[in-house]
């Protein structure tokens, strides 16, 4: 199992934070933000990672990150010369996936659980992560038929058929690379993730899995902000209990 954390984009509605530096390494409390998706990757026994970024902060990434060694495991770099979708990950990965299958994670997603589990359990097919959320019109949503069967996941819909949202980490077998290929952009023009999952849904090899733990997408000032409380009260929770 190979992991990708997508941490390019233009984080534009975190202006004027993002001006001169990328999202991702805005600060959590005490870490830069992309430490929690890269500590997801490592808790989900994930040793051999991709890290994608936009051309503007490479050099940024790759002083903050290095090789890997001080993570215990092994960084690759590439760049996305412009943020034209999530989905793009596994075309600009393509080399470093090879023949494996393939973790991917949003550089802006925080995560309490681990997903040690569900990493190593997965086969073939996709595994999203869904979430409850109060305002599923901002993602993906999941529709679900009466045995609750997915039956399809409609991105950003005026009116959610559910309040589950998909959230930034998704597991997928070697397929997804031709797969990808077979994406037409949309009119805001990306290759969308949730076009990417409906393929697995039709082929009836997506599986759907549930977050039970708190999930934070940090790319709004507000959203960011609780992300932020949340962690300093884990980590003042931790400093308590020593
Ligand atoms: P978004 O939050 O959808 O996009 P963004 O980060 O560009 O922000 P904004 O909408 O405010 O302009 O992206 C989710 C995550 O995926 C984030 O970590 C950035 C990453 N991403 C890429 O690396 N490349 C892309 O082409 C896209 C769409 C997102």
């Amino acid at each position: 199992m190979k992991g990708i954390i997508l941490a390019g984009g233009s984080g534009s509605r975190l202006r004027p934070l993002t001006k001169v530096t990328s999202k991702q390494l805005l600060p959590v409390y005490d870490q830069p933000m992309i430490y929690y998706p890269l500590k997801t990757l490592l808790d989900g026994g994930i040793r051999d990672i991709l890290i994608i970024v936009a051309p503007d902060h490479a050099g940024d990434f790759l002083k903050l990150l290095g090789s890997g060694k001080d993570f215990g495991c092994k960084f690759t770099y590439e760049i996305q010369d412009k943020p034209e979708g999530i989905a793009q990950a596994f075309i600009v990965g393509q080399n470093f996936i090879g023949n494996d299958s393939a973790t991917l994670i949003l550089g802006d997603n925080i995560y309490e659980d681990t997903f040690k589990d569900e990493i190593a359990s997965f086969k073939t097919g996709a595994r999203i992560f869904i979430k409850d959320v109060k305002d599923p019109q901002r993602f993906g949503v999941v529709e679900f038929d009466e045995n609750n069967r997915a039956t399809s996941i409609e991105e950003k819909p005026k009116t959610p058929k559910s309040k589950y949202a998909v959230t930034g980490m998704y597991i997928y077998d070697n397929t997804v690379i031709e797969k990808v290929k077979k994406l037409q952009s949309s009119d805001r023009g990306e290759l969308e993730i949730t076009d990417l999952n409906n393929l697995y849904l039709e082929e009836q090899s997506l599986d759907v899995a549930f977050v039970d733990g708190r999930w934070f997408d940090t790319g709004t000032f507000e959203s960011l902000h609780e992300a932020i409380i949340f962690v300093r009260n884990r980590e003042l929770a931790k400093k308590k209990i020593k």
